[in-house]
């Protein structure tokens, strides 16, 4: 939170039972309405109890094809990418959520057997160990060592898995939702946490069709328009905003020079909003900008992992190249 946000929070003191990520939430969500050129809001926020339901239709829905391209990549290439992971490795996964992908992998080639642990990491603590206790049951052998953290922040491995290889996996393509400078930080400080020689699994949607992007983006069924309006019901809920929810509108569009699609929220007329204690004003057509999801050439990315200290070993895609796999190793130094 900048300092700016820090103050503007400060300003409206919410309840005292309000956490740390509460303030964060009010601060970030002061500060980004408040910027002058292009309001924002970060889609770290999309992910509350309705939004993570809204996402999992998302990944369900004809247009979205990421999520079902990459369980297919996974599917008819587990073999091969189970292939390159050694026996008695320390499997992380970065933002675990539903374990349906790692469960792939742990199916192809013994994996679920060759491993010396699986370490999930996401900052739901509640939602990964309920994972974790379902995992657990099918794989009883699998040494399983949750770590309730957000992966985009330091954090420590277990000691337990100190010595063993490490391969980190971090599919979903979830890096395209970060500013490409946050893409390649992250890069780095998962090579500084799992150190020279250790591999790296990582789904990474690709550039395509505009056309399909903005299908995927801006479904028929209106799934992606709910989605991106329950930050405002959030807003509402949480901070005690009055956001008018027929007064915004859904819309996706895919900026060619940036290789990103941004979803944003439009005024559909000229409002103020009030919450915590603030007056936000809104031009009709102004538009608050919710998320990027990048969009990467298979060289584009490779150059990004090698700027990180990782070098591409393999790449797997579908047919169509919609979507790619990657197998990184972290070079020493
Ligand atoms: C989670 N992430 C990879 C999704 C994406 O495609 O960028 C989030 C999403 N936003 C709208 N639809 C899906």
């Amino acid at each position: 939170m900048s300092m700016h946000s820090a103050a503007m929070a400060a300003a409206c003191p919410l309840d005292a039972n309000d956490t740390i990520a509460d303030r964060a939430f009010a601060g970030d969500v002061l500060a980004g309405l408040s910027e002058p050129q292009q309001k924002m809001l970060s889609p770290k926020y999309f992910y509350d109890a309705a939004g993570s339901a809204l996402f999992e239709q998302i990944t369900v829905l004809p247009e979205y094809y990421p999520t079902r391209t990459e369980l297919g990549i996974l599917k008819a290439r587990g073999k091969d990418i189970t292939a390159i992971i050694p026996d008695g490795a320390a499997l992380i996964e970065f933002g675990a959520g539903a374990t349906t992908k790692v469960r792939l992998l742990l199916e192809r080639g013994r994996l679920g057997r060759r491993l010396g642990a699986y370490v999930p990491v996401d900052i739901s603590g509640e939602f990964l160990n309920g994972q974790a206790r379902d995992l657990k049951r099918d794989y009883p052998t699998l040494d399983i060592r949750p770590v309730v953290a957000d992966f985009t922040t330091p954090f420590a491995l277990p000691a337990e898995v100190a010595a063993m290889p490490k391969v980190g996996f971090f599919p979903g393509s979830t890096l395209g939702n970060f500013e490409p400078h946050e893409a390649g930080a992250f890069l780095r400080s998962a090579r500084t946490l799992l150190g020279a020689g250790a591999l790296l699994i990582i789904g990474i949607d690709l550039e395509k069709d505009e056309q399909l992007l903005q299908a995927a983006y801006n479904d028929a069924a209106g799934v992606t328009a709910r989605f991106n309006l329950n930050l405002l019901v959030r807003i509402n809920r949480e901070l005690g905003g009055n956001f008018d929810l027929s007064g915004f509108a859904h819309r996706a569009v895919y900026n060619r020079e940036r290789h990103r699609i941004e979803m944003h929220l439009i005024s559909r007329k000229a409002q103020t909003v009030r919450l915590l204690g603030h007056s936000v004003a809104f031009r009709s057509g102004e538009t608050i900008h919710t998320e990027n999801s990048y969009k990467y050439s298979i060289g584009r990315f490779s150059a990004l992992a090698c700027d990180a200290g990782w070098s591409t070993l393999q790449t797997w895609t579908d047919p169509e190249a919609m979507f790619s796999v990657h197998a990184l190793r972290a070079e020493a130094g």
